[in-house]
């Protein structure tokens, strides 16, 4: 008996860990073929801003990322939101922000909302969780209004963003809604391409 149970805790270990290594494998090609326009010289952009605000949630650094490098280029200012109480990324956590998502309760922020009237552009960058936005973005988009300002939505995420988008636009109060982009979560390698995608986004975004 014991030896029937050995033997299907090996299979089972076996079939998870060769369907993991696939979906890590399809996701690196994925991003291969995605990020292949992107390589080769830097590419420069071709228009000014006029006055930007760059907002972001992080709890790890990659969306910090993404935020600081559009905040180069534009020389915009920058509005981190925080939560009043830290999040601990313990595996507990996980299934307590897909349950605060279902519930739709949201953790409480830190300080003020910052006063978009000052700025032509708002760019707006959340972390996806459980396919749709990080809690701490939707508390932040049921509290702001955004006064008919042009906001620049964007997500970081492992491979899938889900319906973060459709959510995102359907919460943004009073938001003229432009072309937004999406960024993986990627290897040191691609650095400069990520860059690129930016600066192709960001010029796209002044025609
Ligand atoms: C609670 C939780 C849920 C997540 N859900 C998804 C998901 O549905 N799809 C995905 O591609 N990545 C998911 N991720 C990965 C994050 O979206 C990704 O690592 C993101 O870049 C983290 O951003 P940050 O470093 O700015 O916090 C999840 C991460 C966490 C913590």
């Amino acid at each position: 008996m014991f030896k029937y149970l050995l033997y299907i805790v090996v299979i089972v270990a076996v079939v998870g860990l060769f369907s993991g290594g696939f979906h890590l494998y399809r996701v690196a090609q994925r991003n291969k073929k995605e990020m292949a326009p992107y390589q080769g010289a830097p590419i420069a952009l071709k228009g000014d801003f006029g006055k930007v605000l760059v907002v972001y949630y992080s709890l790890t650094g990659n969306t910090k990322d993404i935020a600081e490098r559009i905040q180069k280029k534009t020389q915009a200012d920058v509005y981190e939101i925080k939560t009043a109480e830290e999040i601990k990324t313990n595996p507990w956590f996980y299934l307590k922000a897909r349950a605060q998502l279902k519930e739709g309760k949201y953790p409480a922020l830190a300080g003020a909302l910052p006063d978009f009237s000052k700025y032509d552009w708002v760019f707006v960058g959340f972390p996806v969780w459980w396919y749709t936005a990080a809690t701490p973005g939707l508390a932040f988009l049921q509290e702001a209004d955004f006064q008919g300002k042009k906001v620049v939505p964007f997500s970081t995420q492992g491979s899938n963003a889900g319906t973060f988008l459709k959510d995102f636009t359907a919460r943004a109060k009073n938001a003229d809604i432009q072309p937004a982009e999406s960024f993986n979560n990627l290897p040191d390698k691609y650095d400069a391409a990520v860059d690129n995608k930016i600066a192709v986004w960001l010029n796209n975004l002044l025609e």
